[in-house]
């Protein structure tokens, strides 16, 4: 590898836009020598801030952490004056974050349960489709309102190159918002503009890689050795062919292989997303800390909720799959600690985009936690394989891990989201029914194209790889559900059911444990958007597909129940209500499965409290009966307002009901 010296003080442009940088004059002293610190509280005093309480606030939430921080960044990169500066930075960080923030900040700290309540409901989309651009989000806040939505994920908005922006994910300027969407004071405006509406903004921290255009990038490109050394650079194949054999391809059609040639200066440099994205070397300290500082500054504009985009890759080692190895979960777990001494308003949300194994460790121990909160992939997946067999046994074996799990752990459900749709499912216990993995992926991809006589899905494959015959699913709900199908043919009886199936999958979504959030458009039955194919930009992409501008005319129509639209947004609104105003719906509830004895009835019971829920979900077409014997009182159905008993229940074909038991007050 080709490696330059890291200069301590390396200047960049990002640092440059950065004040508190240039403030830091003055050291903290003591974090120098950390070693010798026996007060931290009182180092953090040495800066001479005018506000002894501030110090105060900062001094004990750094003593609390020090010891362990400066343990875990010895074990990586054993720099002591890179440690003095990160300290030094994170105080001045602490510092410029602006009063209310530091509000939450406590308000926040006394009440860690905060985000696990069930009034959470979040929503994602891209800027752009959404409103425009970012005052266009803040005009529209009073939309997010009636969606009953208090999470907004925000999809990447930061500087990236027009042709070479991987949807935003190849980030440029980490401190410069895109100009088409705005700027940074207008993102400023837009989270205080939020905050007084009770609603949490999610940002992506794309933190595996840069663009290529990112200052850094090109300074390396131009043979600067400390640059190169912030990402990997080799001057002949060996040792990318040696990487190769253990790596596996992320985009194996669109983006073969994990490096990319550089004719112009001679060097492979590793990229394991597209060409243009070129890893960040994580070894070197230099990185570390200037992505923390980027990380702070984007974490100091009012975000709450920082999504860490795919994480399992940020460290590299020869011979391994560059995937979960162990110093991904101490900088994880930096990050975590360095968000409670700066900002313990602030989430950490991890995106990591593999079975259940392999996610679960990233919240870290209760002791040492990692992520806030981290996506319920595997369960997506299995939704949507559950849809396509009508078959909820994996589904039911699938929740039955996730509800074994310990209640801090807070997942985030959804059905569908920006990305493709990997079938990442337990082949071992589908391969005990006869189910061969590249048969059943076949076979799913086949479902949801269409292709089978009972399907009533659109969508398309995404970088479906000839060698090893995988292939991953793009499509927005509406259009998986039958409802593109049935618009086009005009056909009112498909429709209904059409409809039916995708309230259905949503009603299931919220009665898992977790957080849900939807996908824009989804409240609105928004289908697939074949226009990407006329944009040489994104044509090879299909992701695009799901990806579409909000169509606000249509979203007109929510008011009407007439309407696909109004059928859509209002059965979404009445199941919302009810999970806002159910206590039964917190994260910290108990959550189970219940055996129906049919095999497209799924029952999930819920208690909290004293009070308890029980949800039936029917994933076929016909109606079906649940043999479920829960005498143990009184039930209301939450949504007819019917008094049941659930024992023996029926279930109309692609129906739902949430059973309340009735208390004594009931
Ligand atoms: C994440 C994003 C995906 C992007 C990739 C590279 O997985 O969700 O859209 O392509 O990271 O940044």
């Amino acid at each position: 590898m080709v490696k330059g010296k890291a200069k301590t003080n390396g200047k960049t442009s990002d640092m440059e836009a950065q004040k508190p940088e240039k403030q830091a004059k003055k050291k903290v002293s003591g974090t120098q020598d950390s070693k010798a610190t026996a007060d931290p509280a009182a180092e953090a005093g040495a800066h001479g801030a005018s506000d002894d309480k501030l110090t105060k606030i900062f001094g004990e939430r750094l003593r609390r952490h020090h010891d362990e921080l400066r343990w875990l960044y010895m074990e990586l990169y054993e720099n002591d004056s890179m440690f003095a500066e990160l300290c030094d930075q994170m105080y001045r960080f602490y510092l410029e974050r602006n009063d209310e923030l530091k509000k939450l900040d406590s308000k926040r700290e006394k009440d860690k349960e905060w985000y696990k309540q069930n009034d959470m409901l979040g929503m994602m989309f891209y800027i752009d489709n959404f409103a425009g651009n970012m005052k266009g989000v803040q005009s529209r806040l009073d939309y997010i309102g009636q969606c009953n939505v208090n999470y907004i994920h925000l999809m990447p908005f930061l500087e990236t190159p027009e042709g070479r922006s991987d949807g935003g994910y190849a980030v440029a300027d980490f401190r410069k918002v895109q100009e088409k969407l705005g700027s940074m004071e207008d993102l400023d405006r837009l989270t205080a503009a939020c905050h007084k509406k009770g609603i949490n903004v999610c940002m992506d921290f794309v933190m595996n890689h840069t663009s290529e255009d990112h200052e850094w990038a090109k300074k390396a490109r131009e043979g600067d050795g400390e640059y190169m050394s912030r990402y990997f650079f080799f001057d002949n194949g060996d040792i990318p062919a040696q990487y190769e054999r253990t790596v596996p391809q992320v985009f194996p059609t669109t983006a073969p292989g994990n490096f990319t040639w550089l004719p112009d200066i001679g060097h492979y440099v590793m990229t394991t997303f597209y060409p243009y994205q070129w890893d960040l070397n994580y070894r070197n300290p230099r990185v570390f800390n200037d992505m923390m500082y980027n990380f702070l500054y984007l974490a100091n504009r009012g975000i709450d909720i920082i999504r860490i985009d795919a994480v399992p890759y940020i460290w590299k080692e020869l011979n391994t799959p560059c995937r979960n190895l162990k110093q991904v979960h101490t900088i994880v777990r930096m990050m975590r600690m360095i968000c409670e001494i700066i900002c313990p308003s602030v989430l950490l949300l991890g995106e990591v985009v593999m079975e259940p194994e392999k996610v679960v460790p990233y919240f870290g121990t209760v002791e040492k936690p990692e992520c806030h909160m981290l996506y319920n992939v595997t369960t997506m997946a299995t939704t949507w394989h559950t849809v396509a067999t009508r078959n909820v046994k994996l589904l039911k074996r699938q929740l039955d891990i996730v509800n074994g799990l310990p209640k801090e752990y807070v997942f985030l459900n959804y059905l569908r989201c920006h990305d493709d749709i990997g079938w990442g499912l337990d082949y071992g216990t589908l391969q005990t029914e006869g189910m061969g993995e590249r048969s059943h992926k076949q076979y799913l991809n086949d479902y949801f194209q269409g292709f089978t006589e009972d399907s009533t899905s659109r969508g398309e494959l995404y970088n479906a790889d000839p060698v090893t015959g995988d292939a991953r699913f793009c499509g927005t709900t509406a259009s998986m559900c039958g409802i593109e199908k049935a618009g086009f043919e005009q056909d009112e009886a498909a429709m209904e059911t059409a409809v039916r199936k995708d309230l259905m999958l949503h009603a299931y979504m919220f009665m898992q444990s977790g957080i849900p959030v939807l996908y824009s458009g989804d409240e609105i039955g928004q289908v697939n958007d074949y226009t990407y194919k006329e944009d040489p930009n994104k044509a090879a992409d299909s992701r695009y597909l799901h990806r579409g501008a909000m169509n606000w005319e249509l979203a007109k129509n929510r008011t009407d129940a007439d309407t696909v639209e109004g059928k859509m947004f209002q059965g979404l609104d009445q199941l919302e209500k009810i999970r806002k105003t159910e206590k039964v719906f917190v994260t910290q509830a108990d959550t189970w499965t219940i055996e129906t004895w049919d095999d497209s009835l799924l029952c999930i019971g819920r208690y909290y409290e004293g009070e308890k829920l029980i949800g039936l979900f029917n994933f076929s077409g016909e109606d079906r009966t649940a043999w479920i014997k829960e005498a143990d009182g009184d039930y209301v159905d939450l949504i007819s307002g019917n008094r049941v008993q659930p024992v023996d229940v029926q279930v109309p074909g692609y129906g739902f009901l949430y059973m309340k038991k009735l208390t004594a007050q009931g």
